[in-house]
């Protein structure tokens, strides 16, 4: 009999890690490994609707990468603008559609600006959705969701409730969450959504990350038991 297989996951997150490893093992500065960094995100994107993927959040910035030197700090903030840019300029091409789950304090004002046009104007596309995961933490996104429900005056909230109050509700839980560089924690990304997502875990440093990873571990994804509790 042949073993029944799970379809390509919808909704994919990837904590992108290993930037300043990859820098480090050649010898540059680790903004040479978050440029690199940046690179994979295209190669992602690109491959990502080929494998029936219609949802990715990056996890592109923690609400912890703040205690990072200034420097790498400028770098990142400066990579993400020009990624900003560019998507500003492609997503129309790719039917890319640009979402952003973060709190928006202490981003810099020109890139709220930048992320505020980009997420407008490509509100309507209906091709992949990318939610880059931007001043991120799951433990604020729970908070910011339990707060709005205590602003309305809800004395007791159900499950659904804080899943309609994170960033962005309108997105599905990943089914399949993905950490490169041999680490394997989830280090406060989608506590909530994770309930039940698949986790894959490779040593492969991000920016050598590709198309040929991507579709490993959706194959992986495709070969595992989901069970939800049940048996
Ligand atoms: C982890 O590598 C990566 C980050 C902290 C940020 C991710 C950023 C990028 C992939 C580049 C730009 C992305 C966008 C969306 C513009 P690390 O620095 O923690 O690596 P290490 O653990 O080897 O030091």
């Amino acid at each position: 009999m042949s073993e029944k297989i799970n379809l390509p996951p919808k909704h994919i997150a990837i904590i992108m890690d290993g930037n300043g490893r990859w820098a480090t093992a050649r010898n540059l500065p680790r903004s040479a490994g978050h440029k690199e960094g940046a690179k994979a995100v295209r190669r992602v994107i690109e491959a990502a609707p080929e494998l029936g993927i219609d949802f990715i959040t990056l996890y592109a910035f923690s609400t912890e990468n703040w205690s990072r030197p200034k420097e790498e700090i400028d770098t990142l903030m400066d990579l993400l603008e020009k990624t900003l840019d560019e998507y500003q300029k492609s997503a129309t091409k790719q039917n890319l559609r640009i979402w952003v789950s973060g709190e928006r304090e202490p981003l810099p004002y020109n890139i709220l600006q930048k992320i505020d046009k980009l997420v407008q104007s490509t509100a309507s596309h209906t091709g992949l959705t990318v939610n880059l995961a931007l001043n991120y933490g799951a433990r604020q996104e729970i908070i910011h969701a339990v707060n709005q429900l205590l602003a309305q005056g809800k004395k007791q909230i159900s499950a659904q409730d804080i899943a309609t109050h994170l960033y962005q509700p309108q997105l599905p839980e990943p089914e399949l969450i993905i950490r490169t560089s041999a680490e394997q924690r989830l280090s406060n990304f989608l506590l909530w959504q994770a309930a039940y997502s698949e986790f894959y875990f490779t040593s492969v440093l991000w920016p050598d990350f590709d198309k040929e990873e991507l579709k490993k571990a959706v194959l992986d994804y495709q070969h595992r038991q989901r069970r939800f509790g049940g048996v």
